[in-house]
């Protein structure tokens, strides 16, 4: 089976190349002779990408079917130019063991839209008392590379020291949510002005930047490799600068959210704008996008986090935290780096494929455009524009916060090792 991508600008560089696909593998780049039955893309205007990577996906099974599943997830995926995602381990039952986690990898093979790595639980149940059995959730056939107790801290240092030091051996890395749980007992939004003027709890800058600071200090000293999840202040990258001026082998992610909204939103009362860590301030989301752009944040995950209208539709303070993100990435980034002139396709390509698949340590995710390399990429309208319709998404849940608004960037294909799995908006 080959296909043909006719006319199109990788990396939105230079002139316009047919690029040659056979077998799941780039064959031909420039003027190609494609066979007479091979299937054509016509991209002509548009950028080939490497496939986009998400480290940070909640696709909710098992546990929570009725808002997410790998098919439904691995859908909305394909369909936001990603080849490879990363499942968190807060499902019911947790990823915590080998069971679990095959389970997981499996039935993502079997939907084959997108690569599933199941991230594993640091501690048990995630509950912050014992660590899991990283070894074996490594050595199993899902062949674990990141392990996170997402949704919760590994607040206790002395159980993060542990985990950052089994980490070096197995050649994994720890991603942490960062969140000191004493600091945001009832926190329900930004601790700022606005909050305040809602009356809400806040939850301050410093819960997230001390528990960062801590662990780049544990992992500096371990020699180990740490991950920061959704970074929400300008502090946390300030305080990332710091690490990595000092050579701690620390990465982080930036979510599309945090880069375009702000506590603004708050004045909606609208708990779709609830989110873990929150939206903070305009002039947090500014630097964010500056950190963004100098490499200080690595990269950008979704954080996608599908939920139940009952859990979101209800008040403020009774809903849960989280918002879709998978089909809107691109968008977002379009929007937020791109459009503004802060990063160019290039830098895209580093920041939504190439860095989190290194992060992620997947040796056929984020290759470069080039003979002899595996097939894995995303096809993107530059100059299109499409509005977004929660209820049009291929997610089951359809908490979106960017419900009705018009924004630009539109993934026309993606192919993962060769096969077509999402093209002009729909899947295969
Ligand atoms: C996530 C979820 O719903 O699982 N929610 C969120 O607000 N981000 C958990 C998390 O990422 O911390
Ligand atoms: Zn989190
Ligand atoms: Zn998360």
């Amino acid at each position: 089976m080959s296909t043909v991508i006719k006319g199109a600008r990788p990396y939105g560089e230079g002139d316009p190349v047919d690029v040659l696909i056979e077998d799941g593998v780039i064959t031909g780049i420039g003027t190609v002779q494609a066979p007479e039955d091979a299937e054509v893309i016509d991209a002509r205007g548009q950028v080939l990408l490497p496939g986009f990577v998400d480290l940070h996906t909640h696709l909710r099974e098992p546990g929570r079917e009725d808002t997410e599943t790998i098919d439904s997830g691995s859908a909305a995926a394909a369909l936001g130019g990603y080849t490879a995602v990363f499942a968190m381990a807060n499902t019911d039952p947790v990823a915590d063991n080998a069971v679990i986690v095959e389970h997981v990898w499996r039935r993502g093979q079997e939907v084959g839209l997108v690569d599933v790595h199941p991230v594993g639980a640091v501690t048990v149940g995630l509950k912050g008392e014992k660590l899991a059995e990283l070894g074996t959730m490594a050595n199993s056939q899902a062949g674990v590379k990141v392990f996170s107790d997402d949704g919760l801290c590994v607040a206790d240092p002395l159980l993060m020291r542990r985990a950052l030091e089994y980490s070096t051996a197995l050649d994994v890395v720890i991603a942490q949510h960062a969140e000191e749980p004493r600091l945001t007992v009832g926190a329900q939004a930004h601790e700022g002005e606005r909050a305040a003027r809602l009356g809400y709890t806040g939850w301050p800058a410093a819960a997230e930047e001390s528990i960062v600071a801590r662990d780049c200090l544990l992992a500096l000293h371990a020699n180990a490799r740490l991950h920061v999840c959704h970074v929400s202040t300008s502090g946390t990258a300030d305080v990332l600068r710091w690490a990595k001026d000092r050579g701690t082998k620390v990465s982080a992610e930036v979510t599309p959210h945090h880069l375009l909204l702000t506590d603004e939103r708050l004045a909606t009362y609208d708990p779709v704008n609830k989110v873990n860590p929150p939206l903070r301030t305009e002039s947090d989301a500014e630097k964010l996008r500056a950190a963004l752009a100098d490499g200080t944040i690595d990269c950008v995950a979704t954080d996608h986090a599908p939920h139940a209208v009952q859990d979101k539709d209800t008040e403020w303070s009774a809903a849960r935290p989280g918002m879709l993100g998978l089909q809107t990435a691109l968008s977002i980034v379009t929007e937020t780096m791109v459009r503004t002139g802060l990063l160019d396709w290039r830098g895209v390509a580093r920041v939504m494929s190439e860095r989190p698949a290194e992060i992620g340590n997947l040796a056929d995710q984020g290759r470069p455009i080039a003979v002899g390399e595996p097939a894995n990429l995303a096809l993107v309208d530059p100059d299109a524009e499409w509005t977004v319709r929660g209820a049009e998404l291929a997610s089951i849940a359809a908490n979106t916060p960017y419900e009705g608004m018009r924004l630009p960037g539109v993934v026309t294909a993606t192919l993962l090792r060769g096969r077509i799995t999402a093209r002009d908006g729909k899947i295969g």
